[in-house]
C-alpha cells in the first residue's frame, strides 16, 4: 500500500489579540481564573473570514511543499464556522487560491475536523484518486462567542492551519488511525439554534452561541483522546514508548495534561501552545504541528501521535512517522491584509447581537 506524507505545512494567525487582562474588562473573571483552568492566556480575533485565514494558510502550506496551486486535485476545509453552508467554505477558499485543478469539500467533524481530514485525505490518496490533498483547519469561532457567558467565551479564538498530503515510497507518512463518535451525546456540546431545525426568530440569542457541559467535555475528552490513541497505536504496531511527540487538540491545558498521564506519557513528549490561541476547534492540531516544526520538535524518522476531541461528539488519533524534510522547501509571501478595527470594535457585533458583556452593561 502505497504511504501518504505530509509534505507541507503552514498557518495563518489573525493579528488582533484577546487577553485575559482584556477579558477581565469585559466579564467577571481573572487571568488567574482561565490560566489555571485552562492554560490559556490569549487568543486571536479574526477580521477577515474563516476562507481567507485558509487561503494563507493553505498557499504556505503549498510553497513548504514545493507545490503551486494547481498541483492540488483536492481541496478539504475542515471547519464549524466558516462563511456560509452554501457554497462551501472549501470552493470560496478555491477561488481565493485559484485551486481550479482541485475538487473542493467541507468537512465537518468539529474540533476532530483535522484529525478526521487526515484520514480522508490520506484514504483518498491511497485509494489512487488523487495525487495532492490540501487539508485546512479554519475557524472563525468568534462569531459563535456570547460574551455575556463567562464559562465558554474565555475558551475559543480564531486561526487557521494547513497541510499538503502526498503520495510517497519512503517508509515515513500515516500508520494507523482511529475515528469514533457517540452521536448520542450530541447535546453536550452545540451551537443549539442553528441548521434546519433552527428556529430562525428565536427570541433568546444566547440558543445561538456555544453551549456545553464543560466538566462533561472535560471527562469524555480525556478518556477518548487516551483510548483513541492507544487503539491507533496498537493498529500500528507500536507502543506508547515509540512516541517522540504527541500533538494533542489545544481545548485546555488540564484535558492535555489529564490525557497524557493517563497515557503514562512524558510531558515533556507533548506540544502545548494553547496559552498563544485557546481552542481554535479544527485550526489547533494544524497550528501546533507548524509550530512544532518551527520549533525544531520534530526530526526525521519521530512518531509524531495526533489526537483531538470535539462536538458530535468525535474523536480521532492518527499515527505518523515523519519523513526525512523537517524543513520546508519554500516560502509563500501571501499575507492577510491588515485590520481596519481593533479587538474590541470586531467584537462589536457580538455584543449587539448578544448582548452586552457584564462589565460593559
Ligand atoms: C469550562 C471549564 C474551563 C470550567 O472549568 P471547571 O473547573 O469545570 O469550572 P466549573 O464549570 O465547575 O465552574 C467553577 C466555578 O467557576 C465559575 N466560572 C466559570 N467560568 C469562569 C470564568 N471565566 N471566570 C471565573 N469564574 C468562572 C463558575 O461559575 C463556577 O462558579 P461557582 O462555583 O460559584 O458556581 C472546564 O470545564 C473545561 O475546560 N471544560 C472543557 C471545555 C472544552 O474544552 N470545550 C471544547 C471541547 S473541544
Amino acid at each position: 500500500m502505497r504511504n501518504v506524507e505530509i509534505t507541507g505545512w503552514g498557518k495563518c494567525m489573525p493579528p488582533n489579540v484577546l487577553s485575559n487582562h482584556d477579558l477581565e474588562q469585559l466579564v467577571d473573571t481573572s487571568d488567574d481564573w482561565i490560566t489555571t483552568r485552562t492554560g490559556i492566556k490569549e487568543r486571536r480575533i479574526s477580521h477577515v473570514e474563516a476562507s481567507e485565514l485558509a487561503a494563507v494558510a493553505g498557499l504556505r502550506a503549498l510553497a513548504a511543499a514545493g507545490k503551486t496551486v494547481d498541483d492540488v486535485d483536492l481541496l478539504m476545509v475542515a471547519t464549524c464556522s466558516g462563511d456560509s453552508i452554501i457554497p462551501s467554505t472549501a470552493s470560496v477558499v478555491q477561488k481565493r487560491m485559484e485551486t481550479w485543478n482541485a475538487a473542493a469539500m467541507d468537512l465537518n467533524a468539529a474540533c476532530s475536523g483535522f484529525v478526521y481530514g487526515l484520514v480522508v485525505g490520506t484514504n483518498m490518496i491511497r485509494g489512487g484518486t488523487y495525487q495532492t490533498v490540501l487539508l485546512v483547519g479554519t475557524e472563525k469561532l468568534h462569531h459563535l462567542l456570547d460574551f455575556t457567558d463567562r464559562s465558554t467565551c474565555i475558551l475559543f479564538g480564531d486561526g487557521a492551519g494547513a497541510v499538503v498530503l502526498e503520495g510517497s515510497d519512503e517508509s515515513a507518512g500515516v500508520l494507523a488511525s482511529d475515528l469514533g463518535t457517540d452521536g448520542s451525546a450530541g447535546h453536550v456540546l452545540e451551537v443549539p439554534v442553528d441548521g434546519t431545525m433552527g428556529d430562525r426568530g428565536h427570541p433568546d440569542p444566547a440558543m445561538c452561541g456555544i453551549s456545553m457541559e464543560g466538566q462533561e467535555i472535560f471527562r469524555r475528552a480525556v478518556t477518548k483522546m487516551s483510548e483513541s490513541s492507544l487503539i491507533a497505536l496498537d493498529k500500528a504496531g507500536l507502543r506508547l514508548d515509540d512516541v517522540d511527540l504527541l500533538i494533542p487538540h489545544q481545548a485546555n491545558s488540564r484535558i492535555i495534561d489529564a490525557t497524557a498521564r493517563r497515557l503514562g506519557l512524558d510531558g515533556a513528549k507533548v506540544y502545548v501552545n494553547i496559552q498563544s490561541y485557546g481552542n481554535t476547534s479544527a485550526a489547533t492540531v494544524p497550528v501546533a504541528l507548524t509550530e512544532a516544526l518551527e520549533d525544531g520538535r520534530i526530526s526525521p524518522g519521530d512518531i509524531v501521535l495526533f489526537a483531538a476531541f470535539g462536538g458530535g461528539l468525535t474523536w480521532g488519533s492518527l499515527v505518523y512517522k515523519w519523513g526525512s524534510r523537517v524543513t520546508p522547501l519554500g516560502k509563500s509571501d501571501a499575507e492577510l491584509p491588515p485590520p481596519d478595527r481593533n479587538t474590541l470594535e470586531l467584537l462589536r457585533p457580538n455584543f449587539d447581537f448578544f448582548g452586552l458583556p457584564e462589565r460593559m452593561a
